[in-house]
C-alpha cells in the first residue's frame, strides 16, 4: 500500500504529516511512502533526508493523491477552512484520508468530504484511554501550543519571568495565571516555571488540582462548583450561564494580579467560555499580557481578536491561530509518530484492515461509502442514526 503526504496547503502552514525517521517502521509493515516534492521543507526536514530512508518523491500533488491509498495530512478539508477544499476533486472512492478534519466543526464540510466516498479518520476523535495514547495528536499539538504562548507571553512582557537577585537590587518574579489546565495549560504552567514565574492555574475540573501543584504551579480554587465537571473523555462540559458570571466575578480579583495570563479553557464543539472579561483586562497593570490559545473558537477573552495581536487598556492580547504551526519541526515530529502508530494499528500483512470493534478505529471513522458514519458526529449534528448502526 502507498502512502502519499500533500504538501500542506492551509496559509502559513508550516507543518507536514510525515518526517523521515517514521519512513523505515512504515516500510517494515509493509508500507511505502510518496512525498509530495518540498512537503516538509518548512518543517526543516529535506526531501533527500525522506528519499534516504527509501519515500519517492511525487513532481505534484495531483500524482500524490493519483497514486496514493492512504492520504495524510495535517489540515484536510473542515480543519482547513480556508484552502481545503481544492483537495476535495483530488479524493475518490475508497481511498483513506486521515487528519485533522474538525469534525464538530461544520456538517458541510464533513459532507463533502464524504460526497468523495474516501474513507475518512478524523485525529480528534482519538479515545482518551491509555493504548490510544501514542496515537493523540490533540495531546501532541496542545503540549506544543502550551510551551508556544509562554514563549509568545515572555517575549511580549516588558519584564523578565525569574527572580533576579543582582547588585543593581533585586527583579520580582513575573506572575502568571493559566486558566484550563488541560494538556496545552499544563504544558504553559511547567514551561513558565522553568523561565522562574510563580504560577497559578485554574481549571473547573477539581482533577486537575494535583497535576497542577506537582508542576509547581499553585491551583486557585473558587467558592463554586462546576456539574458534571468531566465527560466520560475526560473532556470539559459546557455549563450555564451562572456557573460563567459567577466564575467570571470570583477570578476578577485573581486576574488583576497577573502579569501573564494565558487561557486554554475550551469546550469541545462549543464556542469557548468567556473567562476574562473586558473590565478584567481593563484592571490588569498595563504591559500585562494575555495569550489566548482558545481564540480559535471565539477565545476565553472577550476583546481577543481572532489571529491578531491587540493592545487594549495596555494590556497586550495575543490571539494567534494555529500556534503549532510555528513549531513545525517538533510539532511536525510528534504528529508524524502519532500517525504512524494510529496506522500501525490497522495495517496487516501490509494492508489495512479497518477492525470495527477497535474503539481507536470505530470513534475515528468519520465518513465511509459515502456517509457520515460516525455516531458521535450524526448525533453532534442531529442526523439520524444509520440503519446498519440501530
Ligand atoms: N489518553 C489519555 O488518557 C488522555 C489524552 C489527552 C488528554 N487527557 C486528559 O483529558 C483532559 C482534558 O485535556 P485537553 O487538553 O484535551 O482539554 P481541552 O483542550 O478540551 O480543554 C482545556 C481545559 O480547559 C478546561 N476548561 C473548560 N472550561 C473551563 C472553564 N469554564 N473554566 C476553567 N477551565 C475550563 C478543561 O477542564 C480542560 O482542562 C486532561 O485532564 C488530560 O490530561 C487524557
Amino acid at each position: 500500500m502507498l502512502v502519499g503526504v500533500p504538501r500542506e496547503i492551509f496559509p502559513g502552514e508550516r507543518r507536514v504529516a510525515l518526517v523521515p525517521a517514521v519512513i523505515p517502521n512504515l516500510k517494515k509493515a509493509g508500507l511505502e511512502v510518496i512525498l509530495e516534492a518540498g512537503a516538509g521543507v518548512e518543517a526543516g526536514y529535506p526531501d533527500a533526508e525522506y528519499t534516504a530512508k527509501g519515500a519517492t518523491l511525487a513532481a505534484d500533488r495531483n500524482e500524490v493523491f493519483a497514486k496514493a491509498d492512504i492520504i495524510l495530512q495535517v489540515l484536510s478539508h473542515g480543519s482547513n477552512d480556508r484552502t481545503g477544499k481544492e483537495d476535495l476533486p483530488l479524493l475518490r472512492k475508497g481511498q483513506v484520508l486521515i487528519g485533522f478534519l474538525r469534525p464538530l466543526g461544520e456538517v458541510r464540510t464533513i459532507q463533502d468530504i464524504a460526497a468523495t466516498g474516501a474513507t475518512s479518520f478524523s485525529v480528534e476523535l482519538m479515545p482518551r484511554t491509555t493504548r490510544a495514547q501514542s496515537m493523540d495528536a490533540l495531546s501532541s499539538m496542545g503540549t506544543i501550543c502550551g510551551y508556544k504562548a509562554v514563549v509568545l507571553a515572555a517575549d511580549t512582557l516588558p519584564r523578565i519571568f525569574p527572580m533576579l537577585t543582582t547588585a543593581a537590587g533585586t527583579i520580582t518574579p513575573a506572575r502568571v495565571l493559566v486558566m484550563g489546565a488541560g494538556v496545552a495549560g499544563l504544558q504553559a504552567i511547567a514551561t513558565a516555571r522553568r523561565l522562574g514565574a510563580v504560577v497559578s492555574a485554574y481549571d473547573l475540573r477539581p482533577a486537575v488540582k494535583e497535576q497542577v501543584q506537582s508542576l509547581g504551579g499553585r491551583f486557585v480554587e473558587l467558592d463554586i462548583e462546576a456539574k458534571d465537571a468531566q465527560d466520560a473523555g475526560g473532556y470539559a462540559k459546557a455549563q450555564d450561564e451562572s456557573f460563567y458570571q459567577r466564575q467570571r466575578e470570583l477570578l476578577g480579583k485573581v486576574v488583576a494580579q497577573q502579569d501573564v495570563v494565558i487561557t486554554a479553557a475550551v469546550i469541545p464543539g462549543k464556542k469557548s467560555p468567556v473567562l476574562v472579561t473586558k473590565e478584567m483586562v481593563a484592571a490588569m497593570a498595563p504591559g500585562s499580557v494575555i495569550v489566548d490559545l482558545a481564540s480559535e473558537r471565539g477565545g476565553n477573552c472577550e476583546l481577543t481578536r481572532t489571529g491578531e495581536k491587540i493592545v487594549e487598556h495596555g494590556v497586550s492580547i495575543i490571539g494567534s491561530i494555529n500556534l503549532a504551526s510555528t513549531v513545525p519541526y517538533h510539532a511536525s515530529q510528534m504528529y508524524a509518530r502519532n500517525l504512524t502508530n494510529f496506522l500501525l494499528n490497522m495495517v496487516k500483512d501490509g494492508q489495512l484492515n479497518l477492525n470495527l470493534d477497535d474503539e481507536i478505529v470505530h470513534s475515528t471513522l468519520v465518513t465511509q461509502g459515502g456517509e457520515i458514519v460516525n455516531p458521535r458526529v450524526r448525533e453532534f449534528f442531529s442526523l439520524p442514526a444509520l440503519v446498519a448502526q440501530t
